[in-house]
């Protein structure tokens, strides 16, 4: 399958000195649905402004549906609709009205336009409120108009900043079901999320930032059985042998130092009866904190039920 997006060693320094980016390299494939995370100033907003070409980058590639963003820039933004972290429209504009300039700026003549608006607003259930100020909707009606807006130009890539920060459970699972929708019909959708529950809904690959480093990059179903691995420091007697074959994932730090990792299935009990049928004697068993883990609380913490 091909690559929607391609980033290559991207870096960004703002003129601040603050090392946002330092060197993320992704592929992102047609047609999936791709979740990146990450902790408050991660850099998760950064990549997706040097994307849509909002924010220059410092160094690095990005191509988009094979076109170089620096070789063509307005090519690959026609292939982009986004949906940005902050509401960024005219709050006193009618809906309809702000969906329509939008089209403008793509080139896409008035009365095609107006066709699309309506078919994308009953599509995000905003039919109602078209004539309406857009001030006028809530937030989570907001992020709705701001998916509108993005797909006027039917781009074959969507990419969201955040877009259930702060909606209601409700809302929000209406907006996962018209992302779900869309991926469907083809669509490639990439979102950042602070939500683990979101990118496990709708994600099939997702990629974890931290620090301006791409620190994870897996299937959604590998994120979750690391997360349901368990990793222990056994201080044990100087070890003679140590056994080959082991029904654990152990491994041998130093000369009375193990690592083992036991999975969702496994017991620390079993884990010890089996190394002491292997004459190995523990002295005391530290839990070691799960990196993703420890990402994963910094992430959910706080997160509205
Ligand atoms: N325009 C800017 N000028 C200077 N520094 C910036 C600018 N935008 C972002 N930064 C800094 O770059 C780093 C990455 O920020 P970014 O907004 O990309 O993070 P994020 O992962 O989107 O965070 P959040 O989850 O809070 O939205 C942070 O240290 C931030 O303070
Ligand atoms: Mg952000």
């Amino acid at each position: 399958m091909s690559n929607a997006i391609e980033i290559k060693d991207l870096k960004k320094t703002y003129p601040n000195n603050i090392n946002a980016l330092k060197g993320i390299s992704l592929n992102i494939q047609n047609n999936d649905f791709y979740g990146l995370l990450g902790p408050n100033g991660a850099g998760k907003s950064t990549t997706i402004s040097i994307i849509v070409s909002l924010v220059k980058k410092s160094s690095g590639q990005v191509i988009i549906n094979g076109q170089d963003i620096d070789l063509d820039h307005s090519a690959a933004k026609q292939h982009i609709g986004i949906v940005p972290q902050e509401f960024n429209f005219n709050i006193f504009e009618p809906c309809q009205q702000i969906i329509i300039n939008q089209a403008g700026y793509y080139g896409v003549e008035r009365h095609i336009a107006e066709q699309r608006c309506d078919q994308l607003l009953s599509e995000v259930g905003l039919m109602d409120k078209k004539h309406l100020p857009a001030g006028s909707l809530s937030g989570g009606l907001k992020r709705r108009l701001m998916i509108a807006r993005a797909l006027i130009h039917q781009p074959s890539i969507l990419i969201l900043d955040e877009p259930t920060a702060g909606v209601d459970i409700s809302l929000r699972r209406q907006m996962w079901q018209i992302l779900k929708e869309k991926n469907q019909n083809g669509l490639t959708i990439i979102l950042t999320t602070h939500y683990l529950e979101e990118a496990e809904q709708l994600c099939e690959n997702i990629g974890i930032i931290n620090h301006g480093q791409l620190i994870e990059n897996t299937s959604k179903t590998g994120l979750l059985a690391q997360l349901n691995m368990e990793s222990y420091l056994l201080f044990c007697d100087p070890i003679e042998s140590f056994p080959q074959q082991s029904p654990f994932s152990i491994q041998q730090i130093t000369n009375n130092k193990l690592e083992a990792t036991l999975n969702s299935n496994q017991s620390i009990s079993e884990l010890i009866h089996y190394l002491t049928q292997h004459q190995i004697t523990i002295h005391r068993i530290q839990n070691k904190v799960n990196r993703l883990e420890e990402l994963f609380v910094n992430l959910t913490e706080g997160a509205p039920i």
